[in-house]
């Protein structure tokens, strides 16, 4: 498996060679995504094998414009109006009632009613999207509960071997420029709720649609997206979250100035202290320390204004053993 350029050539190839059912993993602001044909179940269920992910895990549809939107959502509610106005294109999944003549396969909404809806702010994956013309399933490019891909090197490190060649490519758009996935918010119930928080924060959300949005609240019971619940973007180190030093034999992962010499091996998200910068290092820095096979990765606290809410509800997940 090879990692392709986004020459114009290239894009075209991709979006023929997707059209005949391969799997094309493709940039996009937040994390790299794997793309198939939204209709296409086949090669979706080639993605949930590749991935390893629990079929109960439904996928996001990428779209470039509203017409794809119109062609398979019942409706937009009103909120959705006003959030699509305000951060599309952008780091924002939103769940509308699907359309039941839509062309969203089946085993990509999980036998759901609703469906996940986004309209990514990368040229390259916007490019791609107008030359496919079709609505894309594209969840992100790792094994399911590992950490998400930022660069083309990590899609072809987790999942080169589990792709083919011949049907499939990897395209390479540099780094991700937010590093974390989108914030998903479900639209189908009586309130907005966060399903997943991510690269938009809850904080902006609140200030657009005037209200105090709930984040991750259950739904006669039960957590609306499965992704929320279990263990997820997760390194193969344990990690040890809010830490002051690393004790013997953990690696650390610093934030801002380091008031300690710390020896270890270390990265730090943002010796600014910026956490936009951290965002953007977390995955690639995550991966970099997993490598070195310690005892620990210990982390130090992350402020949690900002992208930090996502950061943290990354790390927490990703320590849950
Ligand atoms: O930034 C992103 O969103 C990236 C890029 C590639 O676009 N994609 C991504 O996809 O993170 P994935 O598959 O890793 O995460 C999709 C999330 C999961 O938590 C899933 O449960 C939720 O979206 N989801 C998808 N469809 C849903 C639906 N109909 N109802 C509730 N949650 C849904
Ligand atoms: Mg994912």
């Amino acid at each position: 498996m090879k990692i392709y350029n986004t020459t114009l050539k290239n894009l075209d190839k991709a979006s023929i060679l997707i059209k005949k059912g391969g799997i094309v993993a493709f940039p996009t602001e937040t994390v790299y995504g794997l793309g198939a044909l939204a209709s296409d179940s086949k090669s979706i269920n080639r993605i949930y094998k590749i991935k390893k992910r629990p079929k109960n895990n439904p996928l996001i549809v990428h779209i470039h414009n509203i017409d794809l939107l119109n062609s398979i959502v019942e409706c937009v509610p009103d909120f959705a109006y006003e959030l699509m106005k305000n951060f599309w294109p952008g780091p924002l999944t939103l769940i509308f009632p699907y359309k039941n003549s839509g062309s969203v396969d089946t085993i990509a909404r999980a036998s759901l009613n609703t469906v996940a809806v986004r309209l990514p702010n990368n040229p390259i994956a916007l490019k791609f999207l107008e030359k496919v013309n079709l609505p894309v399933v594209a969840p992100s490019a790792n094994i399911s509960q590992q950490l998400s891909p930022t660069k083309a090197i990590h899609v072809l490190n987790d999942l080169g071997s589990r792709l083919d060649p011949l049907r499939d490519m990897i395209l390479d758009g540099g780094n991700c420029n937010l590093g974390i996935e989108s914030t998903v918010i479900d639209l189908t119930s009586e309130r907005p709720n966060i399903l997943r928080l991510g690269g938009l924060s809850s904080f902006k959300i609140n200030k657009t649609l005037k209200i105090n949005i709930n984040i991750n609240k259950k739904q006669k019971g039960k957590y609306k997206s499965p992704g929320m619940m279990k263990k997820h973007y997760a390194p193969k180190t344990e990690m040890r979250l809010n830490a002051n030093k690393p004790l013997t034999g953990e690696v650390w992962l610093g934030f801002g100035a380091e008031k300690t010499n710390v020896k270890v091996k270390k990265e730090n998200l943002s010796l600014k202290g910026n956490i936009e910068e951290a965002a953007v290092n977390l995955y690639s820095m995550l991966r970099k320390l997993d490598n070195y096979k310690a005892k620990k990765i210990a982390v130090a606290k992350i402020p949690n204004d900002g992208m930090g809410e996502a950061i943290n509800d990354r790390l927490k997940k990703g320590a849950t053993k």
